[in-house]
C-alpha cells in the first residue's frame, strides 16, 4: 500500500486544486508513482452530454499527466455549489464513508503517492442527516492522514492559518507544513505573514506558489517525505 498526505485549505478557492496539480506533477516528474483522490466534490458542471465534470479531478488529472478514469479520482459529484452534506440532502444521496474508504483504498493500492484533496476548509460538513453527522475533519482521522495547508499569501493568513493549524491540533492531526499560494516574492507582508505563522505555530512554510506557476519550487525527495 502506498504513502498518501490529505491536502486542506484555509478556505475555498484558496488554491488546493491548482497547488496540487502542482504537487502531483512534481512528484510524477521526479519518477514516482503519484495519484490523485477527493471523497466528495460540489459545483460540478454538466458536459454536452449532461454528464457532471468534476472540474478538480479533471484538472489534476490533466496537469499531473496521472492518466487515470475520473470515477476513480472522486467518489461523489453534485452540481449544486454548496458543502456537500447541503448538496447531498438536495441530492437525497448521502455519502457513504465505507465507500469513500474503499475508494481511498483502492487508490492507495495502485499509487505510491497518493494526494487526496479535501472539500472547502477543514471544517466542511459531508454528512449531516438522521443518521450521521460527520465534518470533513472527522474523515482525515478515519483515514488516518496528516494534512498540509494551502493558504494565501495575502492579508488575512495569519489568522485564517493559524486557526487551521490550531483546529488540526485540537484534533490531533499532524501537519507537515503550509504553502503559501499567489504569493509575489519581495512584497515585505507576505514574507512576514509566513515567519508570523512560523513563528506563532512552529509548522514550516514549506514553498511559495506565484500565480501562473507551472511547476513548484520545492525539493521533490523533501515533497515526498512528507507522505506517510
Ligand atoms: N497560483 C495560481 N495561479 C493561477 N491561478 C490560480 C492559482 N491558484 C489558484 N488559481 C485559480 O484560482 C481558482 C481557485 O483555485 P482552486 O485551486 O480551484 O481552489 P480550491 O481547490 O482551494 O477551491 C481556480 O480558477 C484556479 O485556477
Ligand atoms: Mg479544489
Amino acid at each position: 500500500m502506498g504513502k498518501a498526505l490529505f491536502i486542506t485549505g484555509t478556505g475555498t478557492d484558496v488554491g488546493k486544486t491548482y497547488v496540487t496539480g502542482l504537487i502531483v506533477r512534481h512528484l510524477r516528474q521526479s519518477g514516482r508513482n503519484a495519484g490523485y483522490y477527493k471523497a466528495a466534490l460540489s459545483g460540478a458542471e454538466p458536459d454536452d452530454q449532461g454528464e457532471l465534470q468534476p472540474g478538480d479531478a479533471v484538472y489534476v488529472n490533466q496537469m499531473a499527466e496521472i492518466g487515470e478514469k475520473i470515477p476513480h479520482l472522486v467518489s461523489y459529484v453534485y452540481r449544486e455549489a454548496v458543502s456537500p452534506h447541503l448538496a447531498a440532502r438536495l441530492n437525497h444521496t448521502p455519502i457513504d464513508f465505507s465507500r469513500v474508504e474503499a475508494d481511498f483504498r483502492w487508490a492507495r493500492e495502485k499509487y505510491d503517492y497518493l494526494t487526496m484533496e479535501g472539500s472547502g476548509g477543514i471544517i466542511c460538513p459531508l454528512r449531516w442527516d438522521d443518521q450521521q453527522h460527520v465534518i470533513l475533519d472527522d474523515l482525515v482521522k478515519r483515514l488516518d492522514l496528516d494534512a498540509l495547508i494551502v493558504a494565501d499569501a495575502g492579508l488575512g493568513t495569519i489568522n485564517a492559518a493559524v486557526l487551521t493549524i490550531e483546529h488540526l491540533r485540537a484534533r490531533a492531526i499532524g501537519i507537515p507544513g503550509v504553502i503559501f499560494n499567489h504569493y509575489h516574492p519581495g512584497n515585505i507582508m507576505e514574507e512576514d505573514n509566513a515567519r508570523m505563522i512560523e513563528e506563532i505555530t512552529g509548522i514550516p512554510v514549506l514553498a511559495f506558489v506565484q500565480d501562473g506557476d507551472k511547476e513548484l519550487d520545492m525539493d521533490p525527495d523533501r515533497l515526498a517525505a512528507l507522505y506517510r
